[in-house]
């Protein structure tokens, strides 16, 4: 290897064998970029099992340590992620969702029971303050997500005012339960997935029925961005119906599109969060990898019904894989653990997600605590960071840089009938002309050099995160067994090779 992997570097790349092949990159410095929205690292927030209570809100009389009830470890290593996005109150949940429930002092609000996620009892006590207040404290944005199952259009255009009103009786109303001004919604979407849980209704229907709720779902101040709430991957057709609409293109700036990864891809038998085959690690990546003729199968669609990326995005809100619950874990509450294939699979999606970052406009991750594939997961007092929260961090640089067109030559990474890229990358140009990269290795076993000469650098610095097993994860008892490292590379203006361990994500800095 004629590239010196720095010292701090070499007793961590712990799985480092021989290099099976290289991976070349090709990049024109020149070419006509987009950015990268920051909203692309959006967060979702849905009342499902110990998210919001336990794992955010632990109410202020809580022996956890909390600022207004919101647990302060939790909302610390938020914060440190610098969240752009909170997606919230669902999902499913959303459209059985009463906002009257959750305003007013904590001991009046209704107890109810949340039929949605397993009959668990829905206490109310994080509502409208709770959530606004929350996504202000984090510095993010808010993403309202309307009833439109159960609830009617009066019901979701008083809750706009209620919340972004000056005057009137409704802000009066908010003045009285302890919030002056106003806050602001930034994104609205309204229903959820109509196709399955948020009514099982067709396309049309709902196209006529997010019309009728648009024209009334109006802000003080400035408008939201409005997004229809549209497909799942395996019925991208839905969207198109939608979209013909006659008028629905005039109260909308975006749809939604819904993409799980199922190791399995079968919803009876998903595959197991830790202790799986390697069969399961490669169809997990094959699968997710689709993402990609996901996106530009629902582009094509916008393109067909003249609604250009520049004024009309795709909003990917939700995404990330999805397994099989404990079997011990009962009611249905989707806690799962997160392992390094996680983290695989967050980078391919963000990687995914910059290429495409002229028509995706916000993504959000299922979902943030607790749920899915989360970043930080909580039992009692007791709060561990996943790998995905890793590749959280590390990406961060990506938020708001200016995406590269790249060519990238891989190795395979080929197991049964499984082939697909070994190596994923993504390289940006960020505020001050510094560029970033990421490299994803998606083999199970396969360490890969990758030549990034053409850059012009001569250094990279930055962190790798790195999984012992397939399914090396952290818990309570062992918190940092997936932790980023320190990863440095030097070379020559004209020779910079890179070495990416199988297992690994890796992002740096060039100079
Ligand atoms: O994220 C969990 C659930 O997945 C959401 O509530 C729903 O929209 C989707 O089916």
């Amino acid at each position: 290897m004629k590239n010196r992997i720095a010292a701090s570097l070499a007793g961590l790349l712990f799985c480092m064998g021989s290099a099976a092949a290289q991976a070349t990159l090709d990049v024109d410095l020149d070419a006509p970029t987009h950015t990268i929205a920051p909203e692309i690292y959006g967060q979702f927030l849905e009342h499902v099992g110990t998210q919001p209570y336990g794992g955010i809100w632990v109410g202020p009389d809580s022996d956890i340590p909390n600022t207004d009830g919101i647990r302060d470890d939790v909302f610390d290593a938020l914060k440190a992620l610098d969240v752009p996005v909170v997606r919230w109150p669902g999902g499913c949940f959303a459209d059985l969702y009463h906002w009257r429930d959750g305003i007013g002092p904590q001991a009046d609000r209704p107890a109810r029971v949340n039929m949605v996620w397993g009959g668990t009892p829905e206490s109310n006590e994080f509502g409208t303050h709770e959530f606004f207040n929350f996504a202000e404290r984090l510095g993010a944005k808010t993403y309202l997500n309307l009833n439109l199952g159960t609830g009617t259009a009066k019901e979701g255009a008083d809750w706009l005012e209620y919340i972004t009103a000056e005057t009137g009786d409704r802000a009066e109303e908010r003045r009285a339960n302890g919030r002056d001004t106003p806050w602001t919604v930034d994104y609205l979407s309204i229903g959820n997935e109509t196709w399955g849980c948020g009514g099982a209704i067709t396309a049309g229907a709902y196209a006529d029925l997010y019309a009728q709720f648009a024209s009334f779902a109006k802000t003080a101040g400035d408008q939201p961005v409005r997004i229809i709430s549209g497909a799942h991957d395996a019925n991208p057709e839905y969207a198109d119906t939608i979209l013909e609409h006659p008028y629905i293109a005039d109260l909308a700036e975006g749809i939604s599109l819904h993409v799980y990864t199922l190791p399995t891809g079968n919803w009876g038998k998903k595959g197991a969060a830790t202790g799986f085959p390697e069969a399961e690690w490669a169809s997990t990546m094959k699968r997710t990898l689709r993402m990609a003729d996901v996106i530009e199968e629902q582009k094509a669609i916008l393109e067909k019904h003249d609604l250009p990326a520049e004024t009309f995005g795709l909003y990917v809100d939700e995404w990330g894989m999805w397994v099989d619950q404990d079997e011990a874990t009962d009611p249905p509450a989707l806690y799962q653990q997160g392992s390094i294939r996680d983290a695989i699979v967050a980078g391919l999606n963000l990687n995914l997600f910059h290429a495409h970052a002229d028509v995706v406009k916000m993504t959000n991750i299922a979902q943030m605590v607790n749920v899915l594939q989360a970043m930080i997961l909580t039992d009692g007092p007791d709060m561990v960071l996943t790998p995905t929260y890793h590749v959280f961090d590390m990406y961060q640089p990506f938020m708001g840089a200016e995406a590269l067109e790249m060519n990238l030559q891989s190795p395979d990474y080929v197991f049964g009938d499984v082939t697909v890229p070994a190596i994923s990358a993504s390289a940006a140009r960020t505020e001050d002309g510094r560029i970033v990269l990421a490299l994803v290795n998606a083999s199970a076993h396969d360490d890969h050099l990758v030549d990034a000469s053409a850059f012009g650098a001569s250094k990279a610095t930055g962190r790798i995160l790195q999984g012992e097993e397939m399914d090396s994860h952290n818990t309570f008892d062992a918190p940092d067994r997936v932790q980023p490292a320190p990863y440095i590379v030097d070379g020559t203006a004209d020779d910079l090779v890179l070495s990416i361990p199988a297992r690994s994500v890796v992002v740096v800095t060039l100079d």
